[in-house]
């Protein structure tokens, strides 16, 4: 089996379903149903209990911190957040500036825009499946979710604001007072801004791609051509050395040799997280699900197009003093090149955010 279910590791514990019925035919299959408990504060006792449903494709068992149940308001509010321009220094810009849904969660610019115009150095990565990640940013500084989401606000290069501004701004507003109060009990605090905020995130899923379907039996949903691009994939090209599991990622930090140019680095990557020489230059494998619709690619989104990055990798990577050894050159014919973009194209699947009936983008990127 692809996925798996596994009752004992259930971190919330109220019931978790495996509901694998052959609908191939439509080929959408509703892999399992998380319950989300009803509301943590005792102002949600009446709130309906909400379910995430995880796509076909991805591990039926996503990790939640206890600390930080999904709940349906607390879900709806952290949806708000996310598009709430006051969030932002001069009220321009708010987290669907860099990560907008219509393009899988990213900006489409080489290196992300914050306030006035600043640039900062890095590409704004996809938000889909990171509920299961282990580490988030490039370099992996931050170890959870509720830790990751407040930055971007206090970061000078994209929201610039201090939280206790964004804490006092939130108050000022009745609607959130009320927003905050029903959910979490009290007044607005910057650490209900990121329970809020990372619950949200963790609802942003794609799955159902057509590899998804090709692996759970439906043997035509890939086509000849991406089937062999899968074999590369697998094989000659040695990709799955580290883009592996139901997001394509092995969560760990390689150095490719993206940042080196005329002999230097230019951003140290991992090594400046962990102070480790063998880091110098690695960054975060990043997922490959919905990949021809987040370019431009790598942490600098120094790359343009799939062809091209499938160039870098054919070539062996950019050779420095810590290139990963499973990176080199692979020496593949004009054929299988466009054999493994066919097989990366059939990554596109359906991106949905949010609990419920709310949005969901199919694969040419619009609402459904
Ligand atoms: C100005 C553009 C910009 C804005 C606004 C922005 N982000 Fe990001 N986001 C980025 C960039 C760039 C990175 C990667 C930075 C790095 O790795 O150093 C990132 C990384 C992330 C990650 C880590 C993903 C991973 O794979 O590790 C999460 C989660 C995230 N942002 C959520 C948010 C949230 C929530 C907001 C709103 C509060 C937000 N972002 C606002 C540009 C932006
Ligand atoms: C040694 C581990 C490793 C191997 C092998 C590897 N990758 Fe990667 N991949 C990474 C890392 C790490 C990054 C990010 C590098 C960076 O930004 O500096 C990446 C980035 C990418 C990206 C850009 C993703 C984005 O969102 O920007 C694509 C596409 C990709 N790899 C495809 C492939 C393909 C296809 C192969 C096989 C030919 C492959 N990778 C082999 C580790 C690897």
């Amino acid at each position: 089996m692809y996925f798996q279910i596994d009752l004992d590791m259930d971190p919330i514990g109220v019931e978790s379903l495996l509901r694998c019925s052959a609908l191939w035919g439509v080929g959408l299959i509703v892999a399992g149903l998380i319950s989300v408990v009803p509301g943590d504060a005792g102002a949600n006792a009446s709130t309906p209990s909400a379910r995430l449903e995880i796509p076909l494709g991805l591990d039926i068992y996503m990790p939640i911190p206890e600390e930080n149940p999904l709940t349906r308001q607390k879900v709806a509010l952290g949806k708000r957040l996310f598009s709430e321009r006051l969030l932002s220094r001069d009220r321009s810009l708010s987290c669907t500036s860099c990560h907008d849904p219509r393009r899988a969660f990213t900006d489409g610019r080489q290196v992300s825009r914050g306030v006035v115009g600043r640039e900062g150095t890095r590409n704004a990565p996809t938000l889909i499946n990171r509920g299961y990640g282990a580490t988030f940013f490039w370099d992996g500084r931050a170890r959870s979710l509720e830790e990751q989401v407040v930055q971007p606000i206090q970061n000078s290069n994209e929201l610039d604001l201090t939280l206790a501004e964004a804490v006092s701004r939130l108050r000022d507003q009745r609607t959130y007072r009320r927003r905050f109060q029903a959910v979490f009990d009290r007044q607005v605090e910057a650490q209900d801004l990121a329970l809020a905020l990372a619950s949200y995130v963790r609802t942003i899923l794609s799955g159902n791609s057509l590899y998804d379907r090709y692996l759970s039996g439906e043997r035509d949903a890939l086509s000849v051509q991406a089937r062999k691009g899968l074999q590369i994939f697998r094989g000659k090209g040695n990709c799955t050395a580290c883009h592996l599991g139901p997001s394509l990622t092995d969560e760990r930090f390689h150095n490719t040799g993206v940042a080196w140019r005329n002999d230097r680095l230019l951003d140290e990557g991992r090594f400046e997280v962990t102070g480790n020489p063998e880091h110098r230059g690695a960054f975060k494998t990043p997922t490959l699900r919905e990949i021809d619709r987040t370019a431009p690619y790598m942490h600098d989104g120094s790359i343009r197009s799939l062809e091209e990055v499938i160039e870098f990798y054919n070539r062996g990577g950019n050779p420095n003093p810590t290139l990963d050894s499973e990176v080199r050159p692979l020496n593949l014919t004009k054929d299988e090149t466009a054999d493994l973009l066919a097989f990366l194209r059939a990554q596109r699947g359906i991106v949905q955010e949010g609990l419920g009936a709310s949005a969901k983008y199919n694969r040419q990127g619009g609402p459904e």
